[in-house]
């Protein structure tokens, strides 16, 4: 039998990796404008960080971690499920927050044991921002715009819906629950097997359900914007007046609870109905009280999560195409062409032009003709052609493979040498060319 990848856990092959690095890159950019810095934590973490962090009742940490004991010392490990307790874990750890506020950023693999299904895979991928240390709702406001300008570079921004909500404090949220309980007691025949569970354990997360008998009931459940005392309420005006200053549109959706327990005040999530049923791309919120109770000194934090697979699969859907990769093919035949192939070659990928995102040399003894259609087949851009009569002529030929016209240049011209100015200008010359 054929060995096959885990269900649920994707290669990601060569010829989508530009998609991956257009992600990767524009964020990158924007992070850096924005002020976030990038931190790196193990993808292993002992199982206590998630389930202090994230909350015993949560699917996540009920049914959905790659947990295991280590066969050597029987220590109980788990992949991270997400970034975000495993941040504040490092946070703590290395006393990063001792001299202020900090705004992290992570990039990599998480890990669900979820059923499998477009948009939803075992091992997905995050970008996540944590801004630790902050509690005005500037700082809310400040990563949803974040977020809106990178989806706008993007080019998905148009297919994407903000849907925000308040989660108040706990002292709210424990009226909230009560209120909610005591609703749903009085129309428990109502109630499916999943939220009958939920009813005592985490009320919360029934206004989640996606059981279409069960709507009607939801709608008409208490809200939580009405437990809101004075200060939940002016952060959560704050953060939707300084939204409508910037002319970011959002819902304003009541049944928007999370699926993760460290969540107080603000919430938030961008939806698409592009993707079927995993439409939510991103999500965040703040957790005020998670540093304190993972044993950090209380501080305030908010942070967010994409989910790229599924953001990448919008920027498919949405026909946003990224600039196509400059690639230049060497073709070359005869002995002295390879050797000056791979000489040229090396001037093109050290010279600090940009112009350069691959330079491909072909070292197989093929026709020229053969070697054409190969340059023709990954599209490159343009094809350097050394034949036995440029080599004559110490010169070579530069094709461009998009409309077919072909300058000739001289040796010469690409033996640029720092220490002369001429030849710095013959080669730039060239690399305005293959621009
Ligand atoms: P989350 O909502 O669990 O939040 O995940 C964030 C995003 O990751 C989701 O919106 C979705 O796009 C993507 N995602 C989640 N599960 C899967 C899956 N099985 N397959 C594909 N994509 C998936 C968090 O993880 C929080 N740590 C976000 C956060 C950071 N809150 C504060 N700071």
């Amino acid at each position: 039998m054929t060995l096959q990848a885990i269900k649920g856990m994707n290669d990601i092959l060569p010829q989508d990796i530009h998609w991956w690095h257009f992600f990767e890159q524009t964020a990158k950019e924007c992070l850096t404008q924005f002020g976030y810095h990038e931190m790196r934590t193990p993808i292993l973490e002992y199982t206590d960080v998630f389930v202090r962090g994230i909350g015993q009742v949560t699917d996540i940490v009920e049914k959905e971690m790659y947990s295991f004991s280590d066969a050597l010392n029987g220590e109980h490990l788990t992949l991270r499920p997400e970034g975000t307790a495993a941040a504040v874990r490092c946070v703590i750890q290395n006393h990063l927050l001792h001299d202020g506020g900090k705004k992290l950023w992570y990039c990599g693999p998480m890990f669900r044991h979820e059923r499998p299904q477009r948009g939803r895979y075992r091992q997905f991928h995050q970008l996540g921002l944590e801004c630790l240390g902050f509690a005005h709702a500037q700082a809310d406001v400040e990563l949803i715009l974040f977020t809106a300008t990178l989806f706008k570079r993007l080019g998905i921004l148009n297919n994407l819906t903000l849907h925000i909500n308040s989660l108040g404090d706990s002292q709210e949220r424990q009226q909230h629950k009560k209120a909610l309980i005591d609703y749903f007691e009085n129309n428990i025949h109502a109630l499916d097997e999943d939220s009958l569970k939920r009813l005592k354990s985490n009320p919360l997360r029934i206004l989640d359900s996606k059981n279409p008998n069960m709507q009607n009931l939801i709608l008409q459940a208490p809200k939580i914007l009405d437990f809101l005392q004075d200060d939940s309420l002016k952060h959560f005006d704050l953060f939707k007046s300084l939204l409508d200053d910037l002319g970011i549109a959002y819902n304003v959706n009541n049944r928007l609870v999370r699926g993760l327990d460290y969540y107080n005040r603000t919430v938030f999530e961008w939806i698409t109905d592009e993707l079927g049923a995993q439409g939510t791309v991103c999500g965040g919120g703040r957790y005020d009280t998670l540093i304190e109770s993972m044993g950090g000194k209380p501080s305030p934090a908010v942070g967010l999560a994409m989910g790229i697979e599924r953001i990448l699969e919008l920027i498919k859907i949405s026909k946003y195409t990224p600039k196509p990769q400059k690639y230049i093919y060497i073709l070359q035949s005869g002995a002295a062409a390879l050797s000056f192939a791979f000489k040229i070659a090396q001037i093109l990928r050290s010279h600090h032009f940009n112009v350069l995102q691959h330079t491909h040399l072909s070292t197989e003894e093929q026709s020229l003709k053969a070697q054409m259609k190969k340059a023709v087949a990954l599209q490159a851009k343009y094809a350097i052609i050394l034949n036995d009569m440029h080599m004559q002529q110490a010169t070579l030929a530069i094709k461009n493979l998009s409309n077919g016209e072909e300058r000739v240049f001289k040796h010469t011209d690409f033996e640029a040498n720092n220490n002369n100015d001429n030849d710095i200008d013959a080669l730039s010359i060239i690399c305005d060319y293959l621009n």
